[in-house]
């Protein structure tokens, strides 16, 4: 097999590389036929990355072989303090022929991104390419996050046992909601996540739920048990969350956007009563799947949301270089 040559990536490149870009997003429907065919045009890839490309600050590299494209990366970095000195590869940053030519391509790329101080590299990865993501295995990444999806199948069919019971939420139970909203980033704040992201104060959140508690975008659940609010939990479009973009944006998708039990009551149920609230809302409410995202590293989270038929469509990367 002749060489590959590896330079910087430049405008001209695009239409070839949104072609590797549809090709892998089609093979990526193979497993998950929920996610949007759009992705699988070429124009529509192309736009994509076209668009990812003209992000500020936005750089990758371009690999030939016998001077044929066989792969891309493209990086970007967010402005948020929460990801450090960092560069983003988004969903629709990186396509490959061959697996091991993203390490030719990250020795690259990397080089200019390190050069800039940009040190916390993130990378979005189809979940089902065990070639890719044991690439990136061996560049010393390791998984952050997963997205997962859902088909918009009711769930919620027997009655609730043990004094626990589901309904949407009112005014009167903003005190409760805006407790409830500092359970996920405290979680995360621990072991095994031990997460950076600020806990808001509950006088925040008091002032927020009093201007959201009547919006409509937003489905907001309880749960009780024995009458005494124990949990809460959040649907709405997919397209409220500013972490599913791109290709990783099915259409006409739901969203698990919050969950959230008090630690004393967890492990009896109410989460997957509170999950399966959400699920039926979105079948109700006509929407065509139902998307979801967790920190691997929370040992609650990730081991609830795959019980409730959740299935991993994108791994997120994560490697700190320095260390
Ligand atoms: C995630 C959370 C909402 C789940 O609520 P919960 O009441 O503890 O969950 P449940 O008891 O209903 O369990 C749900 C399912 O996950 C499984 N599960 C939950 N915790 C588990 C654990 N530690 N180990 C193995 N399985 C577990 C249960 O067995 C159950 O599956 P099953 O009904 O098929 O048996 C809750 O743990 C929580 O508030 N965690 C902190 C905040 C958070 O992580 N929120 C999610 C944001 S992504």
């Amino acid at each position: 097999m002749s060489r590959v040559e590896v330079r910087p990536l430049e405008a001209a490149d695009l239409a070839a590389c949104g072609a590797m870009l549809a090709e892998r997003h089609r093979r990526h429907r193979i497993a998950h036929p929920l996610l949007s065919p759009r992705f699988e045009d070429v124009n529509a890839a192309v736009a994509e990355l076209t668009a990812a490309f003209e992000t500020e600050d936005a750089s990758g590299a371009v690999a030939f072989r016998a001077g044929s494209p066989v792969g891309f990366l493209l990086g970007a970095p967010k402005t948020s303090p929460v990801w450090g000195p960092n560069i983003w590869v988004e969903a629709a940053g990186q396509a490959v022929t061959d697996a091991e030519v993203m390490r030719d391509l990250y020795g690259v790329a990397a080089t200019r991104w390190v050069d800039e101080g940009r040190t916390a590299h993130y990378v979005i990865v189809p979940a089902d390419d065990e070639d890719l993501v044991g690439a990136w295995f061996r560049l010393g990444f390791g998984q952050q996050h997963a997205h997962a999806i859902r088909p918009p199948e009711k769930v919620a069919t027997a009655p609730l046992a043990g004094g626990l019971s589901v309904r949407r939420a009112v005014r009167a139970d903003i005190p409760e909601l805006a407790r409830l909203d500092l359970e996920l980033p405290m979680h995360h704040g621990l072991a095994a996540t031990f997460s950076a992201g600020r806990v808001g104060t509950v006088e925040e959140s008091l002032a927020d739920w009093e201007d959201d508690i009547d919006n409509p975008e937003y489905a907001t659940f309880v749960a009780e048990r024995d009458g005494k609010v124990i949990g809460s939990a959040i649907g709405c479009a997919l397209e409220k969350s500013s972490s599913h973009l791109s290709l990783a944006l099915p259409d006409n998708a739901a969203f698990l956007a919050y969950a959230a039990v008090y630690p004393h009551a967890r492990g009896a149920g109410a989460g997957r009563a509170l999950g399966e609230a959400v699920i039926d809302w979105s079948v109700d409410s006509g929407f065509d799947s139902v998307v979801t995202d967790w920190r691997v590293t929370n040992l609650l989270s990730s081991r609830t949301w795959p019980r409730l038929g959740f299935a991993e469509t994108f791994l997120r990367l994560h490697r700190t270089v320095g260390y």
